[in-house]
């Protein structure tokens, strides 16, 4: 499970403009639509009270809410699918309630176009979030259709019973993906896919013509499907971006501990902006494999941000001290280098200073085609002796000294090429340090690069 979510609401001026989320809850049968439907996207903030021009039902919702295609089960046909909600469906918990897998077809539903797995989530009715988290979740990802976001497929509202439907993501999530050890590390382009994928998620979000902030970008919200291919997830926060001419939207602080931007803990003032600090926070816990807070290290390495980012941009501490052991340097060098300086900027203290995610986009793509990640340790398996299985063994073996012997040569060429090229880039280093020697121009950290034994370029980042 996730970090706890917080809410400073003890801290924070009251003077705040209340946020939607905090507005008391609507009679959950009755959803008032303030303004006619259209081909416009409808937000939350469009949603009023018992009094308005249009009043629409919830079990009517998936029809306001215009070309989205949401199906609407009932709890029956939920209790169905996921065998009434059994063990063996659980997969995991978070603030919204359990979610539990389950299997449609044409069965449940007549006329649906493919039998699929989905994640059923159920909101527990004495959890810390409610209808309005509910709605927040039917009313943006009912609208929002994109490669890089988890599709809603559909929702139940029945009695006091609120369900959401998604399409079933194989991988899980990136948070259980990366800290717990149950499966292999993730490999450095995988991590990079993931990079790529949950950017495109987000910069969709902000660049739509009515941009939304997402609010709660974390490790635990970005699901992976077979291919890893990174959805975003979690709705429940989410909020519109500022209107007209405001600069930002004012609202109490909430989403998760260690993910979220500095000024918005401190003044609540909230644009898609925070989001792109909340996306150097995974960025860096990609590079690292460190969680953003981590009570079981020393006490300056807990927060992750604190103690990371200091590091992002000296390239000797970058591969010695930042990166996940656990790639045992398989990565490429220069493409981990571009990542970490764009995760320097992202976590700027200055809104300012930091990208817009789509260009967070288009600095990372490009990183998925830097191939020069060194080869791995090659592991020799001793055939058996077992005689029955003599045969079978001969033809593997055939096989496999084959491969062998391919991998072994080409290990053995990228060794030579590598202790060669260290060669030449320690001699071209060597003379530079002397020359910058005789002209007296660098600093102490450009003397260490180009004296070291590391193998970092003088050119700064
Ligand atoms: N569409 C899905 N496909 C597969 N697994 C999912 C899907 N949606 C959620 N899960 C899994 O269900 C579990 C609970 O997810 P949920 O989003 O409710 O909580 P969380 O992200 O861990 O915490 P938080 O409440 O802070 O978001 C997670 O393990 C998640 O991977
Ligand atoms: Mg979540």
């Amino acid at each position: 499970m996730a970090l706890k979510k917080f809410i400073y609401k003890t801290i924070l001026p009251s003077c705040l403009k209340p946020h939607h989320h905090e507005k008391p809850l609507p009679d959950p049968k009755i959803v008032q639509v303030s303004k006619p439907l259209s081909s416009q996207r409808l937000s939350l903030s469009d949603i009023s009270y018992p009094g308005s021009p249009i009043s629409v039902t919830l079990s009517n919702l998936s029809a306001s809410l215009v070309g989205s295609n949401l199906l609407i089960f009932t709890h029956k046909e939920l209790q169905l699918i996921t065998h009434k909600f059994s063990k063996s469906n659980y997969l995991g918990e978070g603030g919204f309630g359990t979610v539990y897998k389950g299997f449609i077809d044409e069965k449940i539903k007549p006329g649906l176009l493919k039998p699929q797995s989905v994640a059923v989530k159920v909101l527990d009715l004495d959890g810390s979030q409610g209808d309005m988290e509910w709605l927040a979740e039917v009313i943006f990802l009912g609208q929002l259709k994109h490669p890089h976001l988890v599709n809603l497929i559909g929702y139940c509202c029945e009695d006091e019973h609120r369900l959401l439907v998604y399409e079933y993501m194989e991988q899980g999530n990136l948070e259980t993906k990366l800290f717990k050890g149950y499966s292999a590390t993730l490999p450095w382009l995988t991590r990079l896919k993931i990079a790529v994928g949950a950017a495109k998620g987000l910069a969709f979000l902000h660049e739509e013509e009515k941009p939304v902030i997402y609010r709660d970008f974390k490790a635990s919200n970005v699901l992976l499907d077979l291919d890893y291919n990174a959805k975003l997830s979690d709705f429940g926060l989410a909020t519109d971006g500022p209107q007209g001419d405001e600069t930002h939207v004012t609202t109490r602080v909430m989403g998760t501990h260690g993910y979220a931007a500095p000024e918005y803990i401190t003044t609540g003032h909230l644009t898609t902006i925070s989001d792109v600090y909340s996306f150097g926070v995974v960025l860096l816990e990609l590079l690292t494999g460190r969680r953003s807070m981590d009570k079981s290290r020393p006490g300056r390495e807990q927060n992750l941000v604190a103690w990371g980012r200091p590091l992002l941009k000296d390239p000797h501490k970058l591969d010695n001290i930042l990166m996940d052991p656990r790639l045992e340097g398989q990565y490429s060098t220069e493409a981990a280098r571009k990542a970490a300086a764009l995760a320097y900027q992202c976590l700027s203290h200055h809104p300012k200073c930091r990208p817009t995610m789509t260009t967070v986009v288009k600095t990372l793509e490009p990183l998925l085609d830097l191939k020069d990640i060194p080869v791995g340790p090659f592991v020799y398996i001793v055939p058996s002796e077992a005689k029955d299985e003599n045969n079978v063994h001969k033809v593997e073996n055939v096989h496999n000294r084959a491969n062998c012997g391919n991998r072994e040569d080409e290990e053995e060429k990228e060794k030579k090429e590598r202790v060669h090229r260290r060669h030449r880039r320690g001699h071209r280093h060597r003379r530079r340090a002397q020359s910058l020697k005789s002209r007296a121009v660098y600093s102490d950290t450009h003397l260490y690069e180009s004296l070291g034994t590391n193998l970092y370029s003088l050119d700064p980042m």
